[in-house]
């Protein structure tokens, strides 16, 4: 499956397709200092969303778990549904580079395994690259060996919600010096071990400048301030998809809201149901397809000789509201 060139053309007729995003080009934004731009996608239409507006990176992530599939943390989500998620946003995307978050439970046991979980998500899922969590020496040895069998691996340190269990929450991470040194000690380990730009979700700025300062590959911030080479938000969050009370209260602190698309979706649902209830919709604009005089007349006479007279005369009715609708139009 190539990422870069999914089915563009089915709807939109014939398009040039734009050139995609490659970690040449990433790595070009960055020697630039050109701020790199992420968002999350995990579906076709979030990929068509955020691939249109030419956001550089596209992240399935197992944000997936909690924004889509209604969990309290990211853990449950299985390898097989990340998969699933990456074929979807890869038929979508025509530019964006594509990273495909390795889930909790698929990389850990052993290298060996690291190693056949990141294949997977190239081979079946369409992606470019794969992220994973930590940057402990065992995660570090994870990503070399990742990036040895020639998947490009993108680090994640701060706070890393797969390791909830141990953190004790999401909370913001390295707020103590000795905590910060420790990051920006795994930091450079990842990047020792080859992987070509690392995620700093939820630390202060200042120990988000001073990773940037360290690294010479890019840093892509969540809740990190802005002297990081890129940020990333997750597409929910950033669309304020949902309007329940539940999830506007867990948008995280550091999201800007673009938009209120939630309530937009709200709204409409509502109108939607009102119109079905008031009998407004469909209506005969939205009835489109048209039947011949004469095939009603010769139905009308097939359901009257049968004895379904209730049926001929509905038949009847509906056409005759059809005809005096399109009268109207005229
Ligand atoms: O899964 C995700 O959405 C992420 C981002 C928060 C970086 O890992």
């Amino acid at each position: 499956m190539a990422s870069a060139h999914p089915e563009i053309q089915v709807y939109a007729g014939p398009q040039a397709p734009k050139k995609a995003v490659t970690l040449r080009t990433l790595r070009a934004k960055y020697e630039k200092q050109q701020p790199i731009c992420m968002a999350t996608a995990y579906d076709y239409p979030s990929a068509v969303h955020v691939d249109q507006a030419d956001i550089d990176i596209i992240l399935v992530g197992d944000s997936v778990s909690m924004v889509v599939h209604g969990h309290d943390t990211t853990l449950p989500i299985t390898l097989d549904d990340m998969l699933m998620h990456c074929k979807a946003v890869a038929r979508g995307a025509a530019r964006a580079f594509l990273v495909g978050d390795l889930p909790f439970g698929s990389y850990e046991l052993s290298t060996t395994e690291a190693v056949r979980s990141a294949i997977r998500m190239l081979k079946e899922g369409g992606m470019d690259a794969v992220k994973l969590e930590g940057g402990s020496p065992a995660r570090v040895e994870a990503a070399r060996a990742i990036v040895e069998a020639g998947v490009a691996v993108m680090g994640h340190v701060g706070l890393t919600p797969q390791s909830v269990s141990v953190l004790g929450g999401f909370r913001p991470q390295a707020q103590v010096a000795s905590e910060a040194v420790r990051v920006i000690n795994q930091a450079k380990a990842l990047q020792a071990s080859g992987c070509f730009a690392i995620v700093l979700e939820c630390i202060p700025a200042p120990i988000a400048a001073a990773v940037t300062k360290a690294l010479r590959i890019p840093t892509i911030g969540i809740g990190a301030g802005p002297q990081c080479s890129g940020q990333v938000l997750v597409y929910h969050d950033l669309l304020g998809m949902m309007s329940h009370p539940h999830h506007a209260k867990v948008t995280p602190k550091f999201c800007k809201r673009y938009a209120e698309v939630g309530t937009i979706i709200q709204q409409a649902l509502v109108q939607y149901r009102q119109e079905v209830a008031d009998g407004l919709f469909p209506g005969q604009q939205y009835s489109p397809y048209s039947i011949q005089q004469q095939e009603v007349d010769l139905l009308v006479k097939e359901l009257e000789s049968s004895g379904m007279r209730d049926c001929a005369a509905a038949v009847s009715e509906a056409a005759e509201a059809a005809n005096a609708a399109k009268q109207q139009q005229r």
